[in-house]
Parts: C-alpha cells; sequence; structure tokens
C-alpha cells in the first residue's frame, strides 16, 4: 500500500516566492525569498537528503530542535519549517524558513572590507559575537562550526549567529564527555579537536572567534590547511610549538606522540603577530587575539573574560561603533554579501590577471573549504562525524 502523507503542521513553502540561491552547503541549499502576501523576506535552507541513507539528516534535526526553543537577538530566528507540495512517492522536501539577514561575514570580509575594517566596526562585530556565544554558552549549548560564513549582519548592523547543525547541548559533568572531534570546518578547528581529544566543550568555539577576529583585520582566513596535519603545523606556525611547556595535558591527547615532531618543531615563528602588525597598531586588539588564541583550551579566555577585555572598554582607544554606525557603514553597500556569492562572482570575474587555471583553483578552493571541514561528502557514510552521545 502506498503511504500518503498530510502534513497537517507544516505550512506549503509556496506561500514564498524563491528570488535566488544565496548558500549551497553539504546538507543544505539556502535561497533568498520572499513571503508571497507579506511581502517579508526570509531565508528558505533546503534539506538535501541526496546523501542520507539514514532518513531525515541528523543536522537538520538538531537545528530545528535548538532553534525552535533558543530564541536570542544574536541567533538567527527560525520561523517556521515548511514542506514542498508532496511528489509522486507522497514525500515531500523540507524547508526550515529564516528572518533573512543581508550579509554572511565571508562575504562582507571578501567584497566589501573596506566598509568594516575600522576599529569601531571590527569591535561592533567581535563583541556582538562574544555576546552571542555567552549567552549560548551559559545555556549550556556549543556550536562547534564558528567560521566567518556561519555568522550573519543584518542592514541593522546585528549579528546573528546561524548554522546549528552541528550544535549540542554539553555535560557540566566534563567525565561524561565524550564527543565527536570530528566536528568544526577544518581552518577553524582548534588545536585540541585536531590532536583527538573528546572531552571538550565552550573553547573550541572561542578558538574561531579567534579565527574570524584576525580574518576581520587581514582580509584573510588565518590558516588555512588543507589536511589535518598541515591545519596543525599552521597552527604551531601562527601561534608557536604545541608542547607540554606551554599545554601539560596535551600528552594524553591520543594523536600528540604521533604528531609531535610536527607540532614541536622548537621553531617559534609566530606568524600571527607578523600579519595582524601588517594590518593593524592596536595592542589590545593584538593581546585579546592572543587569549583567544591560546593553545591549552583550558587557559584560552571564556566568552565572557572576552568582554571584560580592555579591546572593549579601554577609554584612550576607539570605542566599539553602534549598531546603527555599523548600519551605515554598510549601507553603502550596494548588494548582499555572502561567501557563495562572493565565490561565484570571482569564477566569473577572475579579473585581467587572472587566467583559466588560477579561476579553477578558485573553484577548487571553494569545494575544498567546505569539505575539508568534517562535514560528511557523499562517499563519507561511516557515521563517525556523528555524536551520539546526548
Ligand atoms: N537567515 C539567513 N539569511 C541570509 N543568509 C543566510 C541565512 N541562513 C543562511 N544563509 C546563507 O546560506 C549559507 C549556508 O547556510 P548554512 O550555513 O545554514 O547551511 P549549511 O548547509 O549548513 O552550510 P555549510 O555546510 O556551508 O556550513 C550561509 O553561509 C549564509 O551565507
Ligand atoms: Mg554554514
Amino acid at each position: 500500500m502506498e503511504d500518503t502523507f498530510d502534513y497537517p503542521y507544516c505550512d506549503d513553502v509556496e506561500k514564498y516566492d524563491k528570488i535566488c540561491r544565496i548558500g549551497k552547503g553539504t546538507f543544505g541549499e539556502v535561497f533568498r525569498a520572499k513571503h508571497k502576501e507579506t511581502r517579508k523576506e526570509v531565508a528558505l535552507k533546503k534539506i538535501l537528503m541526496d546523501n542520507e541513507q539514514e532518513g531525515f539528516p541528523i543536522t537538520a534535526i538538531r537545528e530545528i530542535k535548538l532553534l525552535r526553543s533558543y530564541k536570542d537577538e544574536n541567533v538567527v530566528n527560525l520561523i517556521e519549517v515548511c514542506r514542498s507540495t508532496p511528489e509522486v512517492n507522497g514525500k515531500a522536501i523540507s524547508y526550515l524558513v529564516f528572518d533573512f539577514c543581508h550579509h554572511d561575514l565571508a562575504g562582507l570580509i571578501q567584497e566589501a572590507h573596506d566598509k568594516i575594517k575600522s576599529i569601531p566596526n571590527i569591535k561592533c562585530i567581535v563583541k556582538q559575537l562574544l555576546e552571542g556565544l555567552h549567552k549560548l554558552h551559559t545555556n549550556r549549548i556549543i556550536h562547534r562550526d564558528m567560521k566567518s560564513s556561519n555568522i550573519l549582519i543584518t542592514k541593522d548592523g546585528e549579528l546573528k549567529i546561524a548554522d546549528f547543525g552541528l550544535a549540542r547541548p554539553y555535560s557540566l559533568d566534563a567525565k561524561n564527555r565524550k564527543y565527536t572531534n570530528r566536528v568544526v570546518t577544518l581552518w577553524y578547528r582548534p588545536p585540541e579537536l585536531l590532536l583527538g581529544e573528546r572531552n571538550y566543550a565552550c573553547a573550541v568555539d572561542i578558538w574561531g572567534v579567534g579565527c574570524i577576529m584576525s580574518e576581520l583585520f587581514t582580509k584573510e582566513p588565518l590558516m588555512k590547511g588543507s589536511t589535518e596535519q598541515h591545519q596543525l603545523q599552521l597552527i604551531a606556525d601562527n601561534i608557536g610549538p604545541i608542547s607540554p611547556e606551554v599545554w601539560p595535558r596535551v600528552v594524553d591527547l591520543p594523536l600528540y606522540h604521533k604528531l609531535s615532531n610536527v607540532i614541536n618543531n622548537g621553531k617559534q615563528r609566530k606568524l600571527l603577530l607578523l600579519k595582524i602588525k601588517r594590518c593593524t597598531s592596536n595592542e589590545y586588539a593584538l593581546d585579546l587575539l592572543k587569549k583567544l588564541l591560546i593553545l591549552d583550551p583550558s587557559k584560552r579566555i571564556d566568552a565572557n573574560s572576552a568582554l571584560d577585555h580592555d579591546f572593549f572598554w579601554d577609554e584612550r582607544d576607539p570605542q566599539p561603533a553602534e549598531k546603527r554606525a555599523l548600519a551605515r557603514s554598510l549601507s553603502s553597500i550596494s548588494q548582499s554579501q555572502f561567501e557563495y556569492t562572493a565565490r561565484h562572482r570571482r569564477i566569473q570575474n577572475p579579473g585581467p590577471n587572472t587566467n583559466n587555471f588560477v579561476a579553477q583553483q578558485m573553484v577548487n578552493r571553494g569545494n575544498n573549504h567546505r569539505h575539508l571541514g568534517h562535514r560528511p561528502g557523499p562517499s563519507n557514510n561511516d557515521g563517525q562525524y556523528r555524536d551520539h552521545v546526548y
């Protein structure tokens, strides 16, 4: 007998007009859309089922479960879940419907860096990011996918943390934590996860804030590794050698002994300092960055203490911009900026000095960027990324 579904609690997505595609990840495709009657703008995240052999994706279930109950001004608002008109087999496609935000931070950094790179604007952005994370962490939620493309900025200068597909509650009892270390997109992944730690919590998100803050100054992701080992090498080069002197418990991590010659080559290159000093002479910024990117997660600053840092408070320094001042800086940007659209614009208009080979590299870079994370690729069905400890 053929199954029939009537979806009594899910509206038909036909009530929205799709305008254009603004994102495509491993699990979803995101469209800008408008409600047919109210004309309210939304983002529709289509749940891709192509790679799923176990039914509705766990990442989508996580995101819906969490965002239905967690509402905050610094977290993207999930309005509802819609469905397409059921197809011949009786099945429908599901869509998460969000309030639309005009930009993501990766798009802004790549395409409109000059509009956001002032010290007051960077302070305004990092402060809102830390405020959003502090509230999440206080509510015992870890995001586990901090990166600039998951940070949205509205035209009113408000920051919203997005993409809760990997987020999870964490246990206060550290003995009970045995989570997967296969989370966080590679370039933003902290050293403890790369070395196999499974007993972790909020500090993994703080590392990501450090990477994002550095990117705000330099316009480039801080450490663009191509493999996990390469990422660890870049961490040692940029931050400093990973050794028991700076991080006593590192010797207990599963991969430490295997990789100790890679991560502790004795060279103090500290490339982070050089890169940041080329872009700013702000000593507070440098000090906060160093604290966000401390190798030992138990010494890394937490969101609450980071919000107390002089970078945000010292009166001799420019104060964080008000959201409406950030909004004014953004108002002259003619179109929405997203990581996805920025990447495609660069591929289509590679610039006068770029040949086809370089354009192809850009395509690869985009794909790599996504696949280097521990989001599963089509052939990765080993389930290791799935986190069954709730
Ligand atoms: N509410 C929104 N408003 C505007 N743009 C959004 C919104 N939600 C998501 N986007 C855009 O869509 C992109 C992908 O969304 P999201 O990160 O939620 O999906 P994903 O499939 O989990 O992505 P990935 O695998 O690339 O991390 C975001 O990077 C952002 O550019
Ligand atoms: Mg994302």
